[in-house]
């Protein structure tokens, strides 16, 4: 696929059951995060972004034949960038798509004058880390501390 035979764009509700269908099929769901939740909280964040990503041709207008091949959330707190749910649907991997949303992405945040982009990779999700490095990611030397807030159940 070509750049052009991708459109990136806003989620907006009507997606949620394709995109949390998607992240399903990607493995990126887990017991103690509710999807569905995390879409919810994604709308408050005024930073940041939440995109879907379709093939061109097959969006908008024809809602019933649209298919979301693609998410990514973006946040932005005014010191860090981060990314959550990048997904690229398993029948459309390793075409480019994934490099060319993480490359909006950047673009996104680099405009809006975020000097740095960190986020959090599985520890099990081995494959991934090639990809991101493909991309000039590394590892920084710090240690990621984590608290739950609010529980899902
Ligand atoms: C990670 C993911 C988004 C990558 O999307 P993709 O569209 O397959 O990636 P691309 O085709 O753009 O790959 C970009 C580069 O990374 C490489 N790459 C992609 N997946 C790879 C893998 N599993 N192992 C090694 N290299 C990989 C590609 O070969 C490509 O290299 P090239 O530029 O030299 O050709 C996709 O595999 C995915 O959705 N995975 C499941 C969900 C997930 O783990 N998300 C990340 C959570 S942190």
């Amino acid at each position: 696929m070509s750049e052009n035979d991708l459109i990136i764009r806003d989620f907006v509700p009507a997606d949620t059951d394709d995109v949390v269908d998607l992240w399903e099929r990607c493995g990126l769901t887990r017991p103690w995060n509710d999807p569905f939740k995390d879409i919810e909280r994604k709308k408050t964040d005024l930073n940041g972004a939440f995109w879907v990503a379709c093939e061109a041709g097959k969006d908008v207008a024809k809602r019933n034949v649209a298919k979301i091949i693609g998410t990514v959330m973006i946040g932005y707190d005014g010191h860090r960038g981060s990314i959550n749910y990048l997904a690229v649907s398993p029948t459309h991997q390793n075409k480019g798509l994934g490099g060319q949303i993480m490359r909006a992405a950047e673009a996104f945040l680099i405009e809006r004058g975020c000097p740095k982009v960190s986020f959090c990779v599985r520890r099990d999700n081995h494959a991934v880390l090639s990809f991101y490095e493909r991309l000039g990611y590394q590892p920084d030397d710090i240690i990621f501390l984590g608290k739950r807030l609010i529980s899902d159940d």
